[in-house]
């Protein structure tokens, strides 16, 4: 099956990045949040965005107008016409399963209904709907636009059919599709988040300032970034709930959240999104 039509879910970090990568790649675009406030923030994030990369010759013209059409809605209008659902919301196990019992009724029979969740269990997802074959794991990573990998994550019941759809759709938008499998953070986060922990751990415990801790991982370890910088830019109700994901259905205490990272989340400071996190933007 052909993937021509998108309907994203979530117009946040994330929703923004894959509905504008998609667009520029000539997929028809829909980007659905339920806070209008998010959906005009991300309208100006993707023209910013577009601008830049059309500047660096990075994108074409008609890939910049494209990601400029893109539609905003505040409700599940133009659903059923979409082939691929890319759920991009809160990371949060009640809501994203509501959001699929939601869009399993409303979506055509046909269609796939994808989640770029961090560490939720697709198999988990899939169980709300009726169509367990057509629900997959499509993990972008941050910034959406620059990063070329798509974990690809199959849930116990997913065909290989929605898996080569999807593998198609990422490839057409110029990123690398891996495949893993559906255990808690995947790949990617099961090794990744417990090391930005952490860091927020030796933070903690005074063992350096944020600047030494992200400089040592910068210069001694060749990280573009350093964790506690890159725990700011995924957002640290993101890394929080990745945490509590891992410890909870790996049941080891060494998943622990840093007391300091459940703090930071309670204080609203959750990084760049709101202008401060570790460090202050
Ligand atoms: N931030 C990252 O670096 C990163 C990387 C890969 C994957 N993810 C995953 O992507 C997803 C989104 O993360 P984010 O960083 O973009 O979060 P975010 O907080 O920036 O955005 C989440 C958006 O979801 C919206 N939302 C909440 N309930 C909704 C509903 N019922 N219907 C539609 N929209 C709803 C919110 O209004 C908000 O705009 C999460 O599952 C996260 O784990 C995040």
């Amino acid at each position: 099956m052909a993937v021509e039509k998108i309907f994203v879910v979530g117009a946040g970090t994330m929703g923004n990045g894959i509905a504008q990568t998609a667009a520029v790649s000539g997929f028809q675009v829909t980007m659905m949040d339920v806070d209008q406030d998010q959906l005009e923030k991300a309208k100006a994030v993707i023209s910013k965005s577009v601008e830049k990369l059309f500047q660096k010759e990075r994108i074409s013209a008609e890939g910049k107008e494209n990601a400029l059409q893109i539609k905003m809605t505040h409700d599940l209008e133009g659903i059923e016409e979409a082939d691929l659902l890319i759920e991009a919301a809160t990371e949060n196990f009640d809501l994203k399963r509501k959001i699929f019992v939601e869009l399993d009724e409303k979506a055509s029979p046909k269609a796939i209904l994808a989640s770029n969740t961090s560490s939720i269990s697709l198999t988990q997802l899939a169980s709300a709907t009726s169509r367990p074959d057509k629900v997959i794991g499509m993990h972008f990573m941050n910034p959406v636009p620059l990063m070329k990998l798509v974990e690809i994550i199959r849930g116990l019941d997913t065909s290989d059919e929605t898996t080569e759809a999807v593998i198609k759709a990422a490839e057409k938008m110029g990123k690398v599709a891996v495949e893993a499998n559906d255990f808690p953070g995947f790949i990617s986060n099961r090794i990744l988040c417990p090391m930005l922990n952490e860091a927020v751990f030796a933070l903690q415990e005074g063992v350096g300032s944020r600047e030494a801790i992200d400089e040592v991982m910068k210069l001694g370890m060749n990280h573009p970034l350093g964790p506690l910088a890159l725990a700011d830019l995924i957002g640290l109700d993101v890394v929080l709930s990745v945490m509590e994901v891992l410890q909870a259905d790996l049941g080891e205490d060494k998943y622990r959240p840093a007391y300091l990272l459940r703090k930071m989340v309670a204080a609203g400071h959750l990084g760049r999104k709101t202008g401060r996190g570790f460090f202050e933007y």
